[in-house]
């Protein structure tokens, strides 16, 4: 069996944290070695990287370019400590977000220089780069409701990105549209306004096509 890097992007409340674990299962079942891994995170290193992003210490506003280069230091950490050993050992690996989201978020969101953002991704990644990478797209009203759906019932607390706005999210969700746009032999976008189950068989209908 070879190896997959599979990544999923899309804004909050677009479904991919269920939609990761329903295919890791799929595919678990069918036999397929698989690694799931989240952005930023996935590694202590990382995870201690995303709490510092979500909860800036002492309520401190994040620079921009420190976000950037946060979201960067975990990639590499990731990219070096578990995906390349795993694609090396016949993995599919799923990945909840990986340098779209920087594209998306501190490129198109909070207006930093593409080429900037594409410089420091090129340095956390080395050239390891997702084979497919699934855009989970749902309309900005219903990503809103979605979270304050989930902080009502689970209690969770807002992060910084939680509070950026109305703006700061039409921004990303036209950056990830402009994103799949322009590489469409990666991106497949799936329409994950729909039921989780519906969601999940198109996902799986793209992954077939791959392994
Ligand atoms: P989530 O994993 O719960 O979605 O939280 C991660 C947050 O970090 C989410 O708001 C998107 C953001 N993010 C970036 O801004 N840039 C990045 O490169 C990554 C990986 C995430």
């Amino acid at each position: 069996m070879s190896s997959l890097f599979v990544t999923f992007e899309g804004i909050e409340g677009c479904g991919k944290s269920t939609q990761i674990e329903r295919l890791a299962k799929r595919l678990a079942k069918e036999g397929h070695k698989t690694l799931t891994l989240r952005e930023p995170g996935g590694t202590p290193i990382g995870e201690a990287i995303r709490d510092v992003v979500k909860f800036p210490p002492g309520h401190n506003q994040i620079s921009p370019d420190t976000e950037l280069l946060l979201m960067n230091a975990s990639r590499a950490q990731l990219v070096q400590q578990e995906i390349r050993p795993a694609l090396a050992n016949s993995t599919v690996v799923l990945c909840d977000r990986f340098y779209d989201s920087s594209l998306a978020y501190q490129g198109h969101g909070r207006g930093l220089d593409l080429l900037k953002v594409q410089k420091a991704i090129d340095l956390a990644i080395g050239g390891t780069k997702p084979n497919l990478t699934l855009l989970l797209d749902i309309p900005l009203s219903v990503s809103q409701a979605r979270v304050s759906d989930r902080h009502q019932s689970t209690g969770e607390i807002q992060d910084q990105f939680d509070e950026s706005g109305t703006k700061f999210f039409e921004r990303v969700l036209d950056g990830y549209h402009i994103l799949a746009k322009a590489d469409p032999e990666r991106f497949r976008t799936i329409n994950a306004n729909q039921s989780p189950d519906c969601v999940s068989n198109e996902i799986w209908d793209t992954i077939k096509e791959q392994i």
